[in-house]
């Protein structure tokens, strides 16, 4: 079911300061901030060779990581995104091995335009989880 690790989120507290040391002090290709009110977060994509670094912050008061930021000011690894062919089937398969789905179990439409949903954290061994679907 699982293919490539599609991105790592980290949220931090300055978009500018985080995407200046991937593109300074790590020659990385550093994307303009993008905001996406649905999601509640200003998204900056730094593009490695083989996966991609989406830095979060938060956007608008009901932002869904703000509270993550509060609790982790400096900053932290937000989840990871793991792709796969058949987002429907990925849910009925692991729901069916008793993984929760969050929000109300159906996919939203990501950051890349793309179905996504999110698995719980305590069904990961401490880690959210995202599956995109990709054609
Ligand atoms: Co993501």
């Amino acid at each position: 079911m699982i293919g490539n690790l599609n991105h790592v989120a980290i949220v931090v507290p300055d978009l500018a300061a985080a995407g200046d040391m991937y593109r300074n002090n790590f020659g990385a290709d550093v994307s303009e901030p993008k905001d996406l009110p649905d999601q509640g977060v200003t998204t900056v994509f730094v593009n490695l060779p083989n996966t991609k670094i989406e830095l979060l912050h938060p956007l608008g008061e009901d932002s869904t990581i703000a509270k993550f930021l509060s609790n982790n000011p400096k900053g932290g690894i937000h989840h990871v995104c793991y792709e796969v062919q058949d987002i429907h089937a990925a849910i009925d398969s692991l729901t069916a091995d008793g993984m929760t789905v969050l929000g109300d179990g159906k996919p939203s439409i990501g950051a890349h335009g793309l179905p996504v949903i999110f698995l719980h954290p305590k069904d990961a061994f401490g880690t959210l989880i995202e599956l995109e679907e990709v054609a």
